[in-house]
């Protein structure tokens, strides 16, 4: 199964995961034999990508978090909002179903946290998290899962990640409070739109101590995600130290998942390009030794992905290499823009070739 971006979809490619309306509807289900007017319905939802099994790619990936468990918090966080928007203002928020809420979230996101934690596979899974349209939730439930795995890998106990999990998954509950226009807005803000829209880390600082009894750390993701190591975040400006672990582990998830989640106005940024970008910021924006672990936790060239290599050969990534997973074993199917008998080559042993990029389509298959 591989994500490609929805104009490389074509009638005969079998849908990898189920795709959902904004209610948590099924709209396709997994394993429909896509037609053209599934696609043209697709694109016309605003769908910019989706996933795929076709002839190269036939093997399941295993969900990380099961879309019963993804239904779940959907439905109350769904409720959660309701609650929320139900009210006339912020003071009249009924605190007994936020808490009601909250707590049952509680309960499944420790469930989920400890599946993450245990889970073998995570590298290979963590970058086929379904897609929802609802970008905040499924943002909230990718950002998690991230900050989950650094903090695994740092050596966070079991308490501690449970607590960052948390705190991640309401990360941007503010947001509830702004116009939706303003949050989907295309392009820049005006200096006043931005203030406003900065004003979600404060004002779900608020909600969350106000109307729920996480812990201190869990609410302060809400306050600080946006925070960077140089201190021109937002909205207090800190630096450095004066910056929690949690909130620096939040911010690093939380511009990665950004950038490589389909938004309105821009198609995903490919995630090794993502990493680039996060690399190339450490220091600056994020705490580098941070970033150091996240690029050894996080896979950005998962199983199925089509490349193009340094030597002008063509294959889908076929096997993991665990220590270093910029060099997988790749099954080769082309050649100089040639179709070749498959056969497997293992990037770890040729170091003088690298992956170039990834596409989404063979060349020798244009053609066709
Ligand atoms: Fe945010």
């Amino acid at each position: 199964m591989r994500r490609i971006p929805i104009e490389y979809a074509k009638e005969g490619d079998v849908l990898g995961k189920t795709l959902y309306n904004e209610m948590g509807g099924m709209l396709l289900k997994e394993g429909s034999n896509l037609n053209w007017y599934m696609i043209e319905k697709l694109k016309s939802y605003g769908y910019l990508s989706i996933y795929i099994k076709d002839k190269y790619t036939e093997e399941d990936i295993e969900e990380i978090i099961k879309p019963e468990v993804v239904n779940r918090i959907y439905s109350l966080q769904g409720s959660l909002n309701n609650v929320i928007r139900g009210s006339s203002n912020e003071n009249k928020i009924d605190s007994k179903k936020v808490r009601s809420h909250v707590k049952n979230l509680n309960e499944i996101i420790k469930e989920v946290a400890y599946d993450i934690v245990s889970s073998k596979n995570v590298l290979e899974n963590l970058a086929s998290i379904s897609i929802y349209d609802d970008y905040t939730l499924t943002h909230s439930l990718n950002m998690m899962m991230l900050s989950i795995v650094i903090a695994r890998d740092i050596g966070f106990n079991m308490n501690e990640i449970k607590s960052l999990a948390t705190g991640c998954v309401f990360h941007d509950i503010g947001k509830i409070f702004l116009p939706i226009e303003l949050i989907n807005k295309p392009g820049k803000f005006t200096d006043e739109e931005f203030s406003l829209v900065q004003s979600h880390t404060e004002k779900g600082y608020r909600f969350l101590t106000d109307h729920t009894d996480l812990s201190a750390v869990s609410r302060n993701i809400s306050l600080c995600h946006h925070e960077r190591e140089d201190g021109l975040g937002y909205p207090r400006g800190l630096k450095g130290d004066e910056i929690h672990i949690f909130n620096k582990i939040a911010s690093i998830s939380d511009v990665f998942d950004a950038l490589t989640s389909d938004r309105p106005y821009r198609r995903a940024v490919p995630l090794h390009d993502a990493m680039e970008y996060l690399l190339a910021s450490g220091g600056n924006h994020f705490d580098i030794d941070l970033i150091k672990v996240f690029s050894q936790s996080i896979n950005v060239f998962p199983k199925d992905t089509f490349v193009h290599l340094s030597d002008n050969r063509e294959g889908i990534v076929y096997e993991i290499n665990s220590e270093f997973h910029t060099r997988p074993k790749i099954k080769v199917y082309g050649e100089n823009g040639k179709k070749v008998a498959p056969y497997i080559i293992n990037l770890k042993e040729h170091n003088n070739i690298v992956i170039e990029k990834v596409i989404h389509v063979f060349s020798f298959d244009k053609t066709n």
